[in-house]
């Protein structure tokens, strides 16, 4: 199958923390297994341009990136298939920005619901409506169709709440197409995967940076297994038996487990297991699957220079499509050359 004719799957991953076990579940690995499908060509990247909206906290960025970069590489992301990059490597991103930016309704921004929840917060404490709103939040959902569109993606796998900002670039694309007469991008589609789309974190809520209840990715052994005992249960003794399906260590151990170890964990919580007990056995099997991995994180964490060569690899692979595309979109819109 030729590049051209293989569906395209691309997502980008804000640089703005460190990974952790729903960041995994959730989005790393349906992403590397998609990427393993030769029917597909896939573009992931990490989104950097967009962490700037989030963060002033240039230390930060920079770690999160190389966290971010080591951890996909670490869990078998292959950069000679996928094509890995940064987004801020690839200026045509912010180019195509701005001619979508000029040709995307203001009116529908005021809707996107980042702004929408700054602006509710800002009212609720009788602040100017905009108060704390740069332009760079205002404009991120323009960045975020720009990623998309200079790719012709045509799925992609993101959370519930990017929903609205995939419809808004699909917007901008069809009256992109419409005012410059041409199809010169791909509508892209949403792909929300129902099974592994949310992971519980150690206090039941959705895991999230937000809620201060993530396990690391690759937290060493020790601190993997403080935070498995830290997993909230309830004050059943052990004999008494217990209901996996509302229970966060169980809902973990079934986001990594097969289905028969899942189904033997339930007959266990049925007879009783001892939360004890119960957690050592789901700490055993995330420390097995996660070892390897972990081994490859930090040695490729020990070796930034590596990390750079295979990104900047992934950008000039990037770029080799952005920019006679953009020279294409350039000339389009009438910023073409004299001759
Ligand atoms: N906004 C996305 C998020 O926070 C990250 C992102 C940026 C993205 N650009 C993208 C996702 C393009 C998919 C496609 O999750």
């Amino acid at each position: 199958m030729t590049n051209s004719t293989k569906t395209r799957v691309l997502t980008g991953i804000t640089t703005t923390g460190t990974p952790h076990l729903g960041n995994y579940v959730g989005a790393i690995r349906p992403a590397i297994n998609a990427s393993l499908d030769p029917n597909v060509q896939s573009y992931y990247f990490m989104a950097d341009l967009h962490a700037l909206i989030k963060s002033q906290d240039p230390a930060r960025i920079q770690q999160s990136r190389l966290e971010i970069a080591a951890t996909w590489l670490a869990l078998g992301l292959d950069p000679t298939n996928a094509v890995f990059y940064r987004q801020s490597d690839v200026p045509e991103t912010t180019e195509l920005m701005w001619l979508l930016s000029c040709v995307c309704d203001k009116g529908r921004m005021n809707r996107a619901h980042a702004y929408k929840a700054a602006v509710a917060d800002n009212q609720a404490e009788n602040s100017d409506d905009d108060k704390g709103v740069t332009m760079g939040l205002f404009s991120y959902p323009v960045l975020m169709a720009a990623d998309m569109l200079l790719f012709n993606a045509n799925k992609v796998p993101v959370g519930r709440d990017q929903i609205q900002h995939i419809e808004m670039a699909r917007d901008m694309a069809t009256r992109f197409n419409y005012l410059f007469k041409g199809e010169f991008f791909t509508l892209p589609e949403a792909v929300i995967d129902e099974t592994t789309d949310v992971l519980v974190g150690l206090d039941g809520r959705k895991m999230s940076k937000s809620y201060n209840n993530t396990i690391p990715l690759f937290s060493t052994e020790k601190e993997l297994l403080k935070l498995v005992r830290k997993i909230t249960t309830n004050s059943l003794e052990p004999g008494e038996p217990k209901d996996p399906d509302n229970c966060s260590l169980f809902q973990i151990y079934k986001a990594f487990a097969q289905p028969d170890e899942v189904a033997a964990m339930r007959l266990k919580y049925q007879e009783g297991i001892g939360w004890g007990a119960a957690k050592t056995e789901v700490f055993e099997y995330l420390n097995q699957i996660l070892s390897a991995p972990r081994e490859r994180y930090v040695a490729l964490m020990q070796d930034p220079a590596a990390i750079e060569k295979i990104l900047i690899q992934g950008a000039a692979r990037a770029r080799d499509e952005a920019s006679p595309f953009m020279a294409r979109l350039r000339q389009a819109v009438g910023l073409g050359h004299f001759a």
